[in-house]
């Protein structure tokens, strides 16, 4: 008699919103830097087939809302018609397989300097307070960063609308939903941190004045494609691109709770040990408060293996599960996660580079492997 094959709860369906997922192990969004000129490539068409498997959820690297959003070189955006059209193939190849695809929208704020900005213009954010030069995560080249420009109260409607303009055209290219990018230091974390906010206007100030933006994008957004189709990441414990919180449970919980109204579809949160893409030290923070806070689905990313993935959804701490570095590296996560097999390495190295093919689509799937 065969053996009963023990039930793997990452790998249980759940009905998000519209969307049948057949698991729970989710491709959390990665920035590859392949994409030349802010245009998708069609190279990125293999690479997220590669990750796609039927009713599996992804979610796509991030990606500029406007020609003011970005700060890494070839990263893709999604304000003008040739990006639309670059994405649809990519669309189209992740639906082919029966996956399900939300892009991360996305504006990096001060993270960024002249070079990227259209007319050599400063970058703008929620301050004008300048940030230190630092070390890439690839660790070779240091990032130089021009003081950003504080934009005026008068513009944030703007900036909010470049965000709803970027989720339309989200679905226009064919995406199931957006992921709003309020994480990691960017410029939606830029408004809602207090070591970076220091406006005196609504948008500044207490922890409702700190999260306006955040919420008025929310909103926009959800008005414009549905909420049924609107996810937002954030993480209040980093202090990633210098951009950390006195009180970032207190953030957290407010943003768990705020939500709520929007009725969007998904919270997806980074926990507290991750700074950015790098480990911090143990802590004994925990996402569980806006857990239970939020009465949507929940998602986790960082450092999460299978055994832990697992636990988390045995314990009902989180519906979902983002894996970032060991989807990278296993284009077939979620079958090595069935099997209980050894997953490939990732290489940092490659992280970033540009190379269509070289710690992109490489990385080998379990039959080639075996
Ligand atoms: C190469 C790389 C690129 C990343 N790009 C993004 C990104 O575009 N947007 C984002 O929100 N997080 C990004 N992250 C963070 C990941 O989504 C994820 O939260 C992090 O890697 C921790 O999860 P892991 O331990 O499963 O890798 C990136 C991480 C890596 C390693």
């Amino acid at each position: 008699m065969a053996a009963k094959i023990p039930t793997v709860p990452l790998l249980t369906p759940y009905k998000l919103g519209k969307f049948d997922l057949s698991h729970r192990v989710v491709l959390a969004p990665l920035t590859r830097q392949r994409s030349y000129g802010n245009v998708p490539q069609p190279h990125a068409i293999l690479y997220y087939a590669q990750r796609t498997s039927k009713g599996g959820l992804l979610i796509a690297e991030a990606t500029g809302v406007s020609d003011t959003a970005q700060g890494y070189p070839d990263t893709p955006g999604i304000w003008t018609r040739e990006q639309i059209e670059a994405w649809k193939p990519i669309v189209d190849a992740v639906h082919a397989k029966g996956g399900i695809f939300f892009c991360q929208i996305w504006h990096v704020g001060r993270v960024s300097n002249q070079g990227f900005q259209p007319n050599g213009q400063a970058p703008i954010s929620s301050t004008d307070k300048p940030f230190t030069p630092q070390i890439r995560s690839t660790g070779i080249d240091v990032a130089q960063f021009t003081p950003p420009r504080r934009l005026r109260t008068d513009e944030i409607p703007r900036i909010v609308n470049d965000f709803r303009l970027a989720a339309r055209n989200a679905i226009a290219a064919g995406f199931d939903g957006v992921e709003i990018h309020g994480a990691h230091g960017y410029l939606i974390d830029q408004f809602m941190k207090d070591h970076v906010n220091d406006r005196t206007d609504q948008y500044g100030g207490s922890l409702e004045n700190r999260c306006r933006f955040a919420l008025e994008i929310v909103d926009a957004v959800a008005n414009e494609i549905g909420a049924e189709r609107v996810g937002i990441r954030l993480s209040p414990f980093a202090d990633y691109m210098e951009s950390g919180d006195s009180n970032p449970k207190a953030l957290g919980l407010y943003m768990a709770e705020s939500l709520n109204k929007y009725e969007i579809l998904y919270c997806h949160m980074v926990e507290p040990r991750m700074n950015g893409v790098l480990e911090k030290p143990n802590t004994s923070d925990s996402l569980l408060p806006m857990r239970k806070a939020f009465k949507g689905c929940f998602l986790v990313a960082g450092g999460y293996d299978r055994e832990e993935g697992n636990n988390a959804i045995i314990e009902n701490r989180t519906d979902l599960v983002a894996y970032g570095r060991p989807f990278l590296a296993n284009p077939d996560l979620p079958r090595r996660f069935e099997l209980d097999v050894p997953l490939n390495k990732y290489n940092r190295e490659t992280f970033y580079t540009s190379d269509p093919v070289v710690g992109y689509t490489d990385y080998p799937f379990l039959e080639d492997s075996a």
